[in-house]
């Protein structure tokens, strides 16, 4: 790795990804590639938290990769690996388990406590993700993490970490920063505006994935849910519905909310509506015409190659660690 910034970031591979992923996260991390050294994971020990099918499992994860390269993430310029191949990202969760993270940080997890709820038969590993989750970041002395709002929390956690580790044995991390870009953030629920759009949803018209058939795409926005009113415009609080696909409108075409506005002015939500249908129609088209073009075997081989290229970095900071605590 060369004397860049380094940029950490990684989706899981689970569940279908979604508009909401791409807008919030991936697509933001195309413009990055140039100025920072970005390493783009593909969490599976993360998946592993909720039961998974092995098969499955392993299609995911290919599934993952290919959508950074056909979403324009360049292997020639950043890395792109799965978690698994590197031991180092179990160790040291294990290591910030026992002598940086504590009960109380974690029981303030919001996103553990939604996926939890009353349900206490849930695994240990749900309730450790974000100290895997800081692992991953700690291991490449990691500048910025860009994600959507639903991980900031996460963040603010690592640093903590990060934080009370060098703190009691001597610096070993670098201290991150969050990254989250205000437009698409968070990308609401096509079905409820109230929460966010999400792989897990129980119906699938909450998302649009980046591999849905494009006409049937075309079908969800067109279920979307709205509001009486009839009138285009962006206001978070009143009009969350229209808001929200007032920003996916934006971030695909380009165009400003305020010009959508004035475009849509007067006409109600039919032929917003219908224009945006055809909109994302039109992007998951070519967006699958180029993750068609991909091969499984070139992603196995892109995979082993960040792997073999990170492997000694990671393995540095570990090593370093243990021998803070007492372990080499
Ligand atoms: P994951 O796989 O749930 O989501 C991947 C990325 O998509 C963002 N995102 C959204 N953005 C806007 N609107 C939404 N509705 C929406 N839903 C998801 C997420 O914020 C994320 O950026 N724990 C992480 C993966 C992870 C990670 C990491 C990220 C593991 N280790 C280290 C950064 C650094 C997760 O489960 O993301």
């Amino acid at each position: 790795m060369d004397n860049k910034k380094i940029i950490f970031s990684g989706v899981q591979p689970s569940g279908n990804i979604h508009l909401g992923n791409y807008l919030g996260a991936i697509k933001n991390w195309i413009k990055l590639q140039d100025e920072y050294q970005c390493l783009f994971c593909v969490v599976d020990y993360h998946a592993i938290t909720v039961k998974q099918d092995p098969k499955e499992l392993k299609k995911k994860i290919i599934e993952i990769a290919k959508i950074y390269l056909a979403s324009g993430i360049d292997p020639k310029k950043s890395v792109i690996f799965q978690q698994s191949q590197i031991s180092e990202h179990t160790e040291l969760t294990w290591m910030l388990n026992c002598v940086s993270a504590r009960m109380s940080d974690l029981n303030k997890m919001t996103q553990y406590k939604d996926k939890a709820g009353d349900n206490e038969n849930v695994s240990v590993g749900l309730f450790d993700y974000p100290v895997l989750m800081a692992s991953d970041i700690l291991l490449y002395q990691t500048d910025l993490v860009p994600v959507g709002e639903d991980q900031k929390q996460h963040i603010e956690l690592t640093r903590v970490l990060a934080k009370r580790f060098n703190n009691e044995y001597g610096k070993v991390f670098k201290i991150p920063e969050v990254v989250i870009k205000k437009e698409g953030a968070r990308i609401m629920g096509l079905d409820d505006a109230s929460k966010k759009m999400s792989k897990s949803a129980s119906s699938e018209f909450n998302y649009i994935a980046l591999l849905d058939d494009s006409d049937r795409a075309k079908k969800k926005i067109m279920k979307a849910v709205t509001d009486s009113e009839g009138v285009v415009k962006y206001d978070v609080k009143n009009k969350p519905e229209v808001s929200n696909l007032l920003t996916v409108y934006s971030l695909l075409s380009g165009y400003s909310v305020k010009d959508l506005e004035d475009k849509y002015k007067g006409s109600g939500y039919g032929d917003f509506k219908k224009d945006l249908a055809e909109l994302v129609a039109q992007f998951l088209i070519s967006f699958q015409e180029k993750y068609n073009n991909i091969k499984d075997e070139d992603v196995e081989k892109i995979l082993e190659k960040g792997a073999k290229e990170l492997k000694s970095v990671a393995n540095t900071t570990l090593n370093n660690a243990k021998e803070k605590i007492g372990l080499n």
